[in-house]
């Protein structure tokens, strides 16, 4: 495998949140002294073997303009997103063509996740050198699981192989750019990179993630994550 391979980023953030019910968007909620996008993009742009950070943005984004964005000498640039996540994701990889290989990384990493940490980037690239495809952060299922219907328990379902996929998902850039495409092709519902690249029949490693890599989506995730961020 070629082991000069490079490290791309993509950042969606061009989602309005709905399930977040605020006027602002939440990546651009305030969360112990800067913007959840702000704390995603931190680690990211400290890392020294990411060298561009391509940012997707809402076509009408007001937000990102106004924010103090330190770079450490980074690449960045912006997009404009989609009407789905996956498309923003996609305008993104567009974007890259021409200027990633084939072979090079692509790691995607939501807006709204604004805990990760330092370690789990490291896992996860190591995880992924020799890798022809690519490797996902997730947490195995610690609670007990149920199937529900109308608020009532249908059954408990076996957790042992159960994970929560999160982010960073990292992939060759040509294998998630074919995956992507395709899928959205025939209107495959693609709820995270993983599910595309495993819709191509491939195989996805799994690397075990922090905790603390929560999600913001709902009001209160916001003094979850201050918390967690007091703790690093
Ligand atoms: O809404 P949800 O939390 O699933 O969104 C995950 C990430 O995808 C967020 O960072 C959001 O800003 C981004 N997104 C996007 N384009 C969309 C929808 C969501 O970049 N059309």
């Amino acid at each position: 495998m070629n082991t000069a391979a490079r490290y791309w980023v993509i950042v969606p953030a061009a989602g309005s949140g709905t399930r977040f019910a605020s006027e602002i968007p939440k990546q651009y909620t305030s969360l112990a002294g800067a913007t959840v996008l702000q704390h995603a993009l931190r680690p990211l742009f400290l890392h020294p073997k990411l060298h561009t950070v391509v940012i997707v943005l809402a076509p009408n984004d007001s937000y990102f303009a106004g924010l103090k964005i330190a770079r450490h000498g980074t690449q960045l640039d912006c997009v404009d997103g989609g009407n789905s996540r996956a498309e923003s994701v996609l305008n993104a990889l567009k974007f890259l063509q021409g200027k990633a290989k084939q072979n090079d990384f692509v790691l995607v990493h939501d807006a709204a996740r604004p805990c990760l940490r330092a370690a789990e980037i490291d896992d996860l690239l190591a995880a992924c050198e020799d890798e022809a495809v690519g490797a996902i952060l997730a947490l195995p299922m610690n609670d007990t699981v149920k199937r529900v219907t109308d608020h009532k328990i249908v059954e408990t379902v076996d957790r042992t192989m159960l994970w929560r996929a999160v982010t960073p998902q990292m992939f060759r850039f040509g294998v998630l750019f074919d995956a992507v495409t395709e899928a959205l092709k025939v209107n495959y519902e693609i709820t995270d990179e993983a599910s595309a690249v495993e819709r191509a029949g491939l195989s996805v490693n799994i690397v075990e993630a922090d905790a603390s890599n929560i999600k913001i989506t709902r009001q209160q995730d916001v003094s979850i994550a201050e918390s967690l961020l007091s703790l690093e």
